[in-house]
């Protein structure tokens, strides 16, 4: 079946070389500065703090912000008294939100036109918020905001939700309640009580063939119900900004994953042009996916420091973070899979339903519909609204979700037909494609390094303690931020900079940034200066979708090629040599054949006598051929994955499981710096194992609160709960860039949870088909 990541019909790319970009680049053995794993070049300033973060920003005269949320699941707020907070000592803004940010689409026109303030939808939704001197002035005003509810009647569990008779959600019958989740489920699909769906188009792949007639010429039936968690947003530093707020414009310093998004949403909320809307982010502390735009922290500091003329800092605390910050949504996945004896599927179908709270997008179907060969495919996604925070983005968006309950299955197949469940990824991966033949590179040596070949028959410890061995495929889109520029200077006393809006999210994009323009120069990294995070430089990409290596260093190159050619220009006359002799090599600038030339990088540029040179470019991409939905949505004919292998042991006494080793073998196209590269897979695994094994938000469904919103009951993987992980990185050069980089950070999350799960079945012969692997749900 000629199935690809990409969908049918697409022809094969071959990249054309743009004049104005560089030839491409040879193995990394040969380079000096790309392919080397370079330290972080501001690894001392991360680790001694004085790395500036958001929340650390501090602004002459800023005032400290605090809101109010909801304690109400669901309610319509009668009246807002502000008066004592307004009159508290210290505050100098208040400010009551008339409309949402994040769910401003969920929002019944009819029925809310009349009203004044939004209608509550989750407990811990923001409604006003006060800007005061000190913190403390801060969270004691907000105390003294009065709100009137008329309460609602709620609902927030999502099997509850599904009943007929559940309190709705979104009482109107013609919403369309947002898509937050990453999922992508389109708009326009049919809704009946809080149910919204069947969307059938899993990112866009339709179903195919006829399942009710391939299940009839199987020969194996495999069908199992699966459940996974709500995971929240728990990163290092929580969502917020400053805002300030002047007569020249706004200026706003946000923990983000994208200056861009920070900028658009800004300006567009605010009536201002994007000249006027400034964001600085030197560094964001980790975000997952729900850093986008300016949330509605933002929209409440804005109009704060509007209000005050000062700046506002406006930082979610950690109870806000989980409430709000955004989530992980829920699944119960019910699949079927239909074999033939020799391993070949006749037939897959997938009822998905997800909740996301009170935004949609919750679904988990796209690998079940493009990772294995089938003719007959059917996937249903339902959306279940509840009264509960909204759902966003969360490293690899559905996913993770989805393959925990697909590789389970494949694994239950192989087991069923008597085949080694390796083996039988080999047989049923769509063949002949980029992605199935990484992938099975990636077994061979994945199987090599873990010992494969050590594997025994489910259930073989005889004791309490079982241990054993699992696999699980990885499976994501390489994307592409299109149009990502960036400029490249050099000054006239030598010294070389690069520029893009970009953020780092926590990767190290200046490190990356850094090798990729020395390596034009013939420096090294620590020679360049790498400027990023803020939106006057030219528009870099967004920390999502794995894509800031692929498209920052692409841009990043062929603007240090071109940079570097002016600047052989500019050398070769006051050289007296032809511009295509010179070379710039270890810190130096050499002319073919003429030794006695060779000068040192700086002493050259001094001697060439210019105040500065710059150049700027753009990632460039040969599409032709290409579906121009896929273009348009920047995707790449290829995927980006890989496989794990994993070794649990399991008390089934005490029902703990632990993860002793993770073997990651994943595609990265060429890795920049090989040392981050790796970096990304170890986290990847690390929140794996952590989604695994501990993560779940436990909401109350009679009150609705979130009782474990802080980092003490919400557990996240320690230091000692992390396995041994051993990182290979396979390598693909002549790619779709001049820089053949592909990001490594979402399809690294993704086999974790379902590689456990298996190695959790080999140990125990029981099959997990529930999240987190707590005691609670293995014993
Ligand atoms: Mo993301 S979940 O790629 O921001």
């Amino acid at each position: 079946v000629p199935y690809g990541i990409v969908g049918q019909g697409l022809k094969e790319v071959t990249r054309r070389v743009p004049l104005d970009e560089p030839p491409p680049l040879p193995e990394n053995a040969k380079l000096k500065s790309i392919g080397k794993p370079v330290t972080r070049l501001d690894a001392v300033e991360k680790v001694t703090g004085k790395a500036r973060y958001t929340f650390d920003v501090q602004l002459p005269g800023m005032l400290w912000a605090k809101w109010v949320a909801s304690p109400l699941p669901h309610a319509r707020i009668k009246s807002v008294d502000t008066s004592a907070a307004e009159r508290a000592p210290g505050v100098r803004a208040v400010h009551v939100l008339e409309r949402l940010l994040s769910t401003a689409k969920l929002r019944d026109p009819k029925a809310e036109q009349s009203q004044r303030y939004p209608t509550i939808r989750y407990a811990g939704q923001p409604i006003a918020a006060v800007a005061a001197d000190t913190p403390r002035a801060a969270e004691a005003a907000a105390k003294l905001i009065r709100v009137e509810y008329e309460p609602l009647p709620h609902v927030t569990e999502i099997e509850a939700a599904m009943k007929e008779n559940a309190p709705r959600v979104f009482p109107g019958p013609t919403e369309q309640p947002a898509t937050a989740g990453g999922g992508g489920a389109p708009p326009g699909l049919p809704q009946k009580g809080n149910v919204r769906g069947p969307d059938t188009k899993p990112r866009g792949m339709g179903p195919r063939g006829d399942v009710e007639q391939g299940f009839r010429e199987s020969d194996v039936i495999i069908e199992a119900e699966f459940r996974t968690q709500v995971q929240t947003h728990v990163p290092m530093e929580p969502h917020g900004l400053v805002a300030d707020w002047r007569d020249e414009g706004l200026t706003l310093y946000a923990s983000t994953q994208y200056v861009g998004s920070v900028r658009d949403e800004a300006a567009e909320n605010f009536d201002l042009p994007k000249n006027k809307v400034r964001v600085i982010c030197d560094f964001t502390g980790g975000g997952f996916g729900a850093k986008y735009g300016i949330g509605n922290y933002g929209l409440l500091a804005i109009h704060l420091s509007r209000k005050a003329r000062l700046p506002v800092r406006m930082m979610l605390d950690r109870r806000e973070e989980h409430v709000s910050g955004g989530n992980r949504p829920n699944s119960i996945q019910r699949l079927k899979l239909g074999a033939k004896r020799d391993g070949s599927l006749t037939a897959l179908q997938l009822q998905a339903h997800g909740s996301g709270g009170v935004a949609g997008g919750a679904g988990v179907g796209f690998a079940h519909s493009t990772l294995y060969a089938c003719p007959n495919v059917r996937v249903e996604q339902y959306d279940v609204f509840t009264n509960a925070g909204p759902c966003a983005a969360f490293r690899a968006p559905g996913q993770v979700q989805g393959i925990f309950s697909l590789e389970q299955a494949i694994d239950e197949l192989a087991e069923r037909i008597g085949m080694d469940p390796l083996a039988l990824r080999s047989k049923i991966d769509v063949s002949g494609t980029d992605d199935s033949l990484a992938r099975a590179q990636e077994r061979r040596i994945g199987a090599e390094r873990f010992g494969w070949n050590k594997r025994r028959p489910a259930g073989s410890d005889k004791g309490p303690i079982k241990r054993g061995i699992g696999f699980a495929q990885s499976q994501w889109l390489y994307l592409v931020h299109l149009n990502t520029a960036c400029e490249v200077r050099v000054s006239g006393d030598g010294s070389v900079e690069a520029f893009s809006s970009t953020q780092d999210i926590g990767t190290g994009t200046r490190t990356v940034l850094a090798q990729v323009v020395a390596e034009e120069f013939g420096l090294r990294p620590e020679d360049i200066g790498a400027r990023v995070g803020d939106s006057r430089y030219p528009m870099g990409p967004a920390s999502g979708g794995s894509r800031v290596t692929s498209s920052l260093t692409p841009a990043a190159r062929n603007a240090a090629y071109r940079c570097a050619r002016e600047l052989a220009n500019r050398l070769a006359r006051v050289l007296e040599a032809n511009a295509e002799d010179i070379a710039f090599a270890d810190g130096k600038v050499v002319v073919k054949g003429q030794a006695s030339k060779t000068l040192p990088f700086r002493e050259a540029v001094k001697k060439a006598g210019f105040e500065e040179i710059s150049q700027r470019a753009e990632r460039r991409d040969d599409y032709e051929g290409f579906a121009a939905s896929m273009r348009d949505m920047g995707i790449s004919k290829h995927g980006i994955g890989g496989v794990q292998f994993a070794e649990v042991a399991v008390d089934t006494e005490t029902g703990i499981v632990k993860v002793e080793r993770v073997v990651a073998v994943h595609d990265c196209g060429r890795p920049i710096n090989p040392k981050l590269t790796e970096s990304q897979i170890y986290g990847g695994v690390i929140q794996g194992v952590s989604y695994a094994l501990y993560e779940e938000r436990h909401l109350d469904s009679a009150s609705g609160l979130q009782l474990n919103a802080n980092v003490d009951q919400y557990k996240i993987v320690g230091s000692r709960e992390v396995p041994q992980i051993e990182v290979h990185l396979l390598e693909q050069l002549g790619g779709q860039s001049s820089t053949d980089a592909r990001g490594v950070a979402e399809p690294a999350n993704v086999a974790t949870a379902a590689a456990v799960a298996n190695a959790f079945y080999n140990a125990t012969g029981k099959r997990i088909r529930t999240l987190p692997m707590t005691p609670a749900n293995v014993l």
